[in-house]
């Protein structure tokens, strides 16, 4: 097993889900450049590691993140505009390029507190659930500046505009329940089970085929940006490019198994990863 060693951040991994956790909890995970070029590397690394096959981004000690580190994110490198450019790159690299195009399906678990810049990974990240307590707020109203790199983008993309106005142009904190109810995460849970909860729904995605899971997330996330033609042709030939690399061979696999085997309900569940029959090996059904 990979070796991740950081000063910031903690990374553990078990039974194919890797934990990313930002790791300055007496800073309530306050995001200084250090923990940026940390994440960015850990991230890179974890994406093409054969012992990880869901990533989940949290904090240690309690809490997601406070955001950026107002002084040494900010104030430190208001004078040394060269570091403060190439933080500025690792922290959107890794908070949005590199969390929005994941290969492998990823969950922000969110405790404690949520507060600006922190939005930036919490929206990037495919699913997101939280404590009920956990308390999320855009603090960046109430200290004159607009919401940190994409976050304005990424809230106004993700919830209804009245919504993201409120919180945006408020400040005002809300708590995990509110945050489901207004779309910003999937669903909130009590506190003392958010972690069975986190594990649940990554063993669920690890029940899919990696291949067909990719393309559908990346399908989801492209294709609001698309004209409905646009939509039609990308969707057809990403169809197509699922059926090259999926090593499920999925579409016939699930075929065989409903049709032939008649050994599941798609509508209920998955089908089984690897459950090539061994009449069926013998003799595959044709490729569509
Ligand atoms: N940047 C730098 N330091 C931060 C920080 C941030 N964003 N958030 C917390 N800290 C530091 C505090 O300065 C304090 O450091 P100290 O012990 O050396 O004094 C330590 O973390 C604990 O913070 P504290 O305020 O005492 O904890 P709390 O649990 O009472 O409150 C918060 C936590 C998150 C509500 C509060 O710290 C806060 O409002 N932070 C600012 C969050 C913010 O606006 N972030 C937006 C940045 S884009």
């Amino acid at each position: 097993m990979a070796d991740y060693k950081y000063e910031c951040v903690k990374v553990k991994v078990a039974d194919g889900i890797a934990w990313a956790c930002l790791n300055r909890p007496e800073k309530r995970n306050a995001m200084s450049p250090t923990l940026h070029y940390e994440m960015d590397d850990a991230l890179a690394r974890l994406e093409v590691d054969d012992d990880v096959r869901v990533l989940v981004v949290t904090g240690e000690g309690g809490n997601f993140s406070a955001g950026q580190d107002l002084q040494k994110f900010f104030r430190e490198l208001e004078k040394n505009p060269a570091e403060r450019k190439k933080a500025a790159a690792a922290a959107n690299r890794w908070r949005w390029e590199r969390l929005y195009g994941y290969d492998k399906p990823t969950i922000a678990m969110v405790h404690g507190y949520c507060v600006g810049g922190a939005f930036m990974q919490l929206l990037a990240c495919d699913f997101a659930i939280a404590a009920e307590n956990a308390t999320f707020c855009l603090s960046e109203i109430n200290w004159g500046i607009l919401p940190g790199a994409l976050v304005s983008k990424a809230v106004a993309d993700m919830v209804l505009p009245r919504h993201a106005l409120y919180y945006a142009c408020l400040g005002e904190p809300f708590d995990g329940a509110e945050a489901a109810r207004i779309g910003m995460i999937n669903y909130a849970v009590p506190g003392a089970q958010l972690e069975t909860a986190t594990i649940e729904l990554a063993h669920k995605l690890m029940q899919k085929s990696p291949a067909v899971l990719r393309a559908t997330k990346q399908a989801i996330r492209h294709v609001r940006t698309m004209d409905v033609p646009q939509a039609y042709d990308y969707l057809a030939e990403k169809g197509k490019a699922i059926k090259v690399g999926d090593r499920e061979d999925s579409y016939n696999t699930g075929l065989r198994q409903f049709l032939d085997e008649k050994s599941y309900r798609p509508t209920f569940q998955s089908f089984r990863l690897g459950g090539t029959s061994s009449a069926a090996r013998a003799k595959p059904a044709a490729k569509k």
